[in-house]
C-alpha cells in the first residue's frame, strides 16, 4: 500500500528524466528543485497540508498570549512606562486658522442695537408635544445658558405676547417649523404682527419626515427644500453678521449626525446661507455632486416680509448648531440675549502628592508640565494649573518618582498656583506642615476632600476653614445637587463664597487616556464639540477638579485641555482667561448676585449627601411638613389643631415672637439646617408644605389691623386706604408698610417658587374660609393627605364657640380654649373702595392662582377667589 506521503516521492522518482525544456513546461524541474531543499529543513517544509494549519494556528495562539503578558504584566512593572512613553498621543486639533494656513479673521459681532428695544430678554419656544426630544434639547440648552424661557405647546392658542407696552419675547422658536407655517390665518397674522411690532425674530427647525421631499416650497416663501439627506463636512459662512460666539473658517470634517438633514434652496435675495454642508459621498453620488456646497442653515434678512428668521436643516445633535442657535438668539434679539464671551478656567489638581507608587509624577512629567502649562498661557493669558497640597504624602513614591515630587515642591511657589486640601481631623497640624515645607496658607482657596461639608454644610469644616486658613473661596459639584450638571449653582455660607465646579471626566483612576471612559475616541469626542468643549462654551466660569495619576504616564490632563482649548480657539471667539481663585469667586457673585443666598436642600432626600452628613445629624431630626401660609391666614388655628394631635409636635414656639421659628424670611435661614434641627420636631410622614389660603384682599386689611394693634406708628397714623394707594415717592416707612401688607398676597407667584423646589404631590392647599368655617372637614382632609394613622376625631375635640366667634378646643369636657386675642379680633368692615381697589390689584395674581389651581388638579376654586375675580361683589 502506498501512503499519500510516499507515493510523491515514488511518482518523482518514478518519472523518466525528460529534457530541461520538458521538465520546465512540466513542471517538474521546481519541483525537484524544492524537494532537494525540502530535504535539508525537513521540519519547515516537509510537513503535511494539515501540519502547516496546526503550526500557523500555534503561532497566532503565542502572539494572543504575549499581548495578554504585555497588557497584565507589563502595564504595571517599572518597566511599562518605557514602553508606554512611545505611545503617548500628542494634543493634535485639526484647525488651518490655528496653523495659519487658514486667514479668516476673529469677528465676534455686536449684536446691541442703538434702538429703543421694547422686548424682555426671555424665549417663546412652541414645542410639538412636552415630551418631544427637540423641545427638551432646547429648554435644556437655554436653563445651561440662564436664558429665561416659556415653553408653550403648537396648536394651541397662542400666549399673552404682550405686557402694557412691552413685548415679552425677544425670539420665537419653534421646534417643528411647519407648526408655524401651517398655523391657522388668526394666530399666525397675530404672531407675525407681534414680531414686526416689536422687532422679533423667528427661529425654526425643519423636522425630519418620512417622505422625502426634493425641490418642495416652504409654504408661503420664495424657498424649497431637499430633505432626508445625509450630509458631511460643514462651513461656515465668515461674512455672516449672525457670527459672534462661533467662529468661522474651518470644517467640521467628516459625517454629520443623522440621516435626515434638511438643505434649502433660495429664490430670494433675503435668504442668506449661514452654514454650509455637502452630500455624502457614501451615497454612490459623482464627486462634483459631493462638492457642491449645500446651505443647511440660511438667515432670512426679513426683505419679504419683514421678519427676521434663522431657519435650521436639522436639530441640535450636532454641536455646531447649539452654537449657531445661541447666536442666532444673540441676533434675532437685537443683543438682548447675547452672552458674555469672556471665560474664566481654573484647572485644580487634587493633591499633587497623592497617586500610587508607579504612577506618580517623576522629573519629565514635571517638565512636561510646566511645558504644557506655557503653552496653554499663549492661548489663556496668565493661565495657571492650580495644584493642591494637603502636607501629606510627600516622598511616597519610588525614589525616580520622589525625585519628580521635590522638583515639583521647588517649582510649586514659583510657576503654579497652590490651594489647600484641608485635612478636617487636624488643621492646626496641617499648618506646620505648610510652614515647613515653605508653602504659602494665604490663597484663601480651599477645597474639602470627597466634598465632605462643603455641602450639605458641615459647620465645623466652615469654622475650621475662617479660623485657621482664612478661606474665602472653594468649589463643589454637589450643590444644590450633583446631577445635573446645568443646574449647579453657587452660594455664599458664613462669608465663604462656594463655586459650583464643573465636570471634565477625569478622576483618580482614569490614569491612561484609553482607560478614560469610552477610550480615546470618547474623549476626543467630548474635547472636539462635546460635552466639555459644551461646558466652557456655556459656562462664564469653569473651575475642573483633576487628579494627580492624570499627569503622570500618558498625561491624559495635558492632552485634554491642551486639546480642548485649542478646539474652542478654532471655532469660537471666546476669550479665555483665568484670575486667582478669590477674583474668579467675587466675579461670580457679581454675574449671578441672586445665587447669594443657599438653598438648604434636603439631605436625606439624597444618598449621597445623607452619607456625607455629620453622623451627630439624622433625618429624624428635620421637620416632616411644614406650614407655608403667609400671616393673617390662619396659621396659628392650623397649628394649634395640628398640635392637638397625639402623633404631632411642633417647633417650640420663638423665644422672641412666641410663634412659628421664622426660619424662612428671617436670620435663622443664615445659620443653616442646624438652625432647623436645634428646634424640636416629631415626624410624621414624608416633607410636605401645607399652605393656607385666604382672600388676598382681607388678607391685607387684617395684617393691616394687627399692625395696628402692635403699635405700629405708621400703620396708626395712616388709613388702610392711605397705605394701599401710597405712592412710590411717599416716605419710606409708608412704602415698607404698604409693600409688607401687599405682597404676601401674591399668592401665585409665592407658590410657583415653592413648585419650583417641591414637586405639587407634596404641596396641599386649604382654603382659609373652611378652616374658619369648618375645621373638621379641613383637619380631616389634612390627615388623608399626611395619611395619619389613626386619625385623630376633631368632630369631638372642636366645637363653636358663640362667643369668640370661631372654633375653639374642646378641654375638660364642656369648656373651650380658644385662640388668644390678638386672633380673631373685631375691627370694623373694610371700606368698600379699598376692597374693589384691592380687587384690580390682585386681579393678575388671582387669575394667575386660578390657573395654577387647575394645574394642580383642584376641581373648584375657592369661594372667596370667584368673589375676589367677580365686579360684583362688596366687601
Ligand atoms: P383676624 O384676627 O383678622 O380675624 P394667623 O394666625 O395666620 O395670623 O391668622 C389669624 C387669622 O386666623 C384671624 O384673623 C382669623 O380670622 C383666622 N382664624 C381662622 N380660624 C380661627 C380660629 N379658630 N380662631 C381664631 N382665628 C381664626
Amino acid at each position: 500500500m502506498v501512503t499519500e506521503n510516499s507515493s510523491a516521492v515514488v511518482t518523482s522518482s518514478y518519472k523518466p528524466l525528460l529534457p530541461l525544456e520538458e521538465r520546465r513546461a512540466s513542471g517538474l524541474v521546481g519541483l525537484r528543485v524544492r524537494r532537494h531543499l525540502a530535504s535539508k529543513r525537513p521540519w519547515c517544509i516537509m510537513v503535511r497540508q494539515g501540519t502547516v494549519k496546526r503550526c500557523v494556528v500555534a503561532l497566532l495562539l503565542l502572539t494572543i498570549v504575549s499581548i495578554f503578558c504585555y497588557a497584565h504584566y507589563l502595564i504595571s512593572s517599572p518597566f511599562s512606562s518605557l514602553i508606554r512613553r512611545d505611545s503617548r498621543p500628542e494634543p493634535s486639533i485639526r484647525c488651518a486658522i490655528l496653523t495659519g494656513a487658514t486667514r479668516v479673521p476673529a469677528v465676534a459681532h455686536d449684536h446691541r442695537s442703538a434702538a429703543r428695544l421694547r422686548i424682555d430678554a426671555k424665549v417663546l419656544v412652541f414645542v410639538e408635544t412636552t415630551y418631544s426630544r427637540l423641545g427638551r434639547e432646547i429648554a435644556e440648552l437655554l436653563v445651561y445658558n440662564r436664558i429665561k424661557y416659556k415653553v408653550e405647546v403648537s396648536g394651541k392658542s397662542l400666549p399673552v405676547l404682550t405686557n402694557l407696552d412691552k413685548g415679552k419675547y425677544g425670539v420665537i422658536v419653534f421646534e417643528n417649523l411647519n407648526k408655524y407655517l401651517q398655523m391657522d390665518k388668526w394666530n399666525r397674522e397675530l404672531l407675525d404682527k407681534y414680531c414686526r411690532e416689536y422687532s422679533v425674530g423667528i427661529v425654526g427647525f425643519n423636522p425630519p419626515s418620512e417622505e422625502t421631499l426634493v425641490g418642495a416650497q416652504l409654504r408661503g416663501f420664495p424657498l424649497f427644500i431637499h430633505t432626508n439627506l445625509r450630509l458631511k463636512d460643514a462651513a461656515l459662512n465668515a461674512g455672516s453678521p449672525i457670527l459672534r460666539l462661533t467662529r468661522a473658517g474651518e470644517t467640521a470634517w467628516g459625517a454629520l449626525p443623522g440621516e435626515d438633514w434638511t438643505v434649502f434652496s433660495p429664490n430670494h435675495s433675503t435668504y442668506e446661507p449661514l452654514a454650509w454642508a455637502t452630500r455624502n459621498s457614501e451615497d454612490f453620488l459623482s464627486e462634483e455632486t459631493t462638492r457642491v456646497p449645500l446651505p443647511t442653515v440660511l438667515q432670512d434678512h426679513g426683505v419679504y416680509d419683514g421678519i427676521q428668521r434663522v431657519l435650521f436643516g436639522g436639530g441640535l445633535r450636532f454641536w455646531l448648531h447649539k452654537l449657531l442657535f445661541l447666536d442666532s438668539l444673540s441676533y434675532l434679539s437685537h443683543g438682548q440675549l447675547s452672552l458674555s464671551l469672556q471665560r474664566f478656567l481654573l484647572v485644580d489638581v487634587d493633591d499633587i502628592f497623592v497617586g500610587e507608587r508607579g504612577t506618580r509624577l517623576k522629573k519629565d512629567d514635571v517638565v512636561a508640565l510646566l511645558a504644557t502649562q506655557q503653552r496653554i498661557q499663549q492661548l489663556v493669558p496668565g493661565f495657571r494649573f492650580n495644584l493642591g497640597f494637603s502636607g501629606k504624602y510627600f516622598h511616597h513614591g519610588t525614589s525616580e518618582e520622589n525625585l519628580g515630587d521635590d522638583m515639583l515642591l521647588g517649582k510649586l511657589l514659583m510657576d503654579f498656583q497652590s490651594i489647600l486640601i484641608v485635612i478636617c481631623n487636624d488643621p492646626v497640624m496641617q499648618v506646620v506642615l505648610f510652614q515647613e515645607h515653605g508653602i504659602p496658607v494665604d490663597s484663601g482657596y480651599s477645597i474639602a476632600p470627597h466634598h465632605s461639608g462643603v455641602y450639605p454644610v458641615h459647620e465645623l469644616l466652615y469654622e475650621a476653614w475662617k479660623r485657621v486658613w482664612n478661606i474665602r473661596v472653594t468649589s463643589t459639584e454637589e450643590y444644590p445637587h450633583l446631577r445635573p450638571a446645568r443646574l449647579r449653582r453657587g452660594f455664599i455660607h458664613r462669608n465663604i463664597m462656594v463655586l459650583p465646579r464643573q465636570t471634565c471626566g477625569l478622576f483618580t483612576h482614569t490614569i491612561m487616556i484609553e482607560r478614560y471612559p469610552g477610550g480615546r475616541e470618547k474623549l476626543d469626542e467630548t474635547i472636539q464639540g462635546g460635552e466639555l468643549f459644551q461646558t466652557i462654551v456655556y459656562n462664564p466660569i469653569n473651575i475642573f477638579m483633576t487628579h494627580m495619576s492624570n499627569y503622570g504616564n500618558d498625561r491624559l490632563a495635558l492632552y485634554t485641555f491642551e486639546s480642548v482649548i485649542k478646539f474652542l480657539q478654532c471655532w469660537t471667539n471666546l476669550r479665555l482667561t483665568t484670575a486667582p481663585p478669590l477674583q474668579i469667586g467675587e466675579r461670580y457673585f457679581q454675574l449671578y448676585p441672586e445665587e447669594g443666598d443657599p438653598v438648604w436642600g434636603n439631605p436625606c432626600d439624597d444618598g449621597r449627601h445623607q452619607k456625607i452628613w455629620s453622623h451627630n445629624k439624622t433625618c429624624e431630626q428635620l421637620p416632616r411638613f411644614l406650614v407655608i401660609g403667609p400671616q393673617k391666614t390662619g396659621t396659628t388655628a392650623l397649628y394649634t389643631f395640628l398640635s392637638m394631635h397625639p402623633d404631632i409636635s411642633s417647633n417650640f414656639p420663638s423665644p422672641d415672637t412666641f410663634e412659628e421659628i421664622q426660619f424662612f424670611n428671617g436670620k435663622n435661614y443664615y445659620r443653616g439646617l442646624d438652625c432647623l434641627l436645634s428646634s424640636t420636631w416629631l415626624l410624621i410622614c414624608v416633607y410636605l408644605q401645607v399652605t393656607i389660603l385666604i382672600s388676598p384682599a382681607r388678607r391685607a386689611y387684617s395684617w393691616y389691623q394687627h399692625t395696628r394693634a402692635h403699635g405700629d406708628q405708621v400703620a396708626l397714623n395712616y388709613s388702610f386706604h392711605q397705605v394701599i394707594t401710597a405712592s412710590d415717592t411717599a416716605p419710606k416707612p409708608l412704602r415698607e408698610l404698604r409693600n409688607r401688607c401687599l405682597n404676601p398676597g401674591k399668592y401665585s407667584q409665592h407658590l410657583e417658587r415653592w413648585l419650583s423646589y417641591y414637586p405639587p404631590q407634596q404641596l396641599h392647599i386649604i382654603d382659609g374660609d373652611q378652616l374658619r368655617s369648618n375645621p373638621v372637614e379641613t383637619m380631616n382632609e389634612l390627615q388623608r393627605f399626611l395619611k395619619i394613622q389613626p386619625p385623630f376625631d376633631y368632630s369631638t375635640h372642636l366645637r363653636y364657640d358663640p362667643k369668640k366667634g370661631f372654633f375653639c378646643q374642646v378641654i375638660n369636657g364642656d369648656h373651650t380654649k380658644c385662640l388668644g386675642r390678638s386672633k380673631g379680633r373685631q375691627y370694623p368692615p373694610m371700606e368698600d373702595k379699598s376692597y374693589k381697589l384691592l380687587q384690580r390689584y390682585y386681579l393678575s395674581h388671582n387669575t394667575a392662582l386660578v390657573k395654577l389651581l387647575k394645574r394642580l388638579g383642584y376641581r373648584s376654586v375657592p369661594q372667596w377667589l370667584k368673589d375676589d375675580l367677580s365686579d360684583t361683589v362688596t366687601a
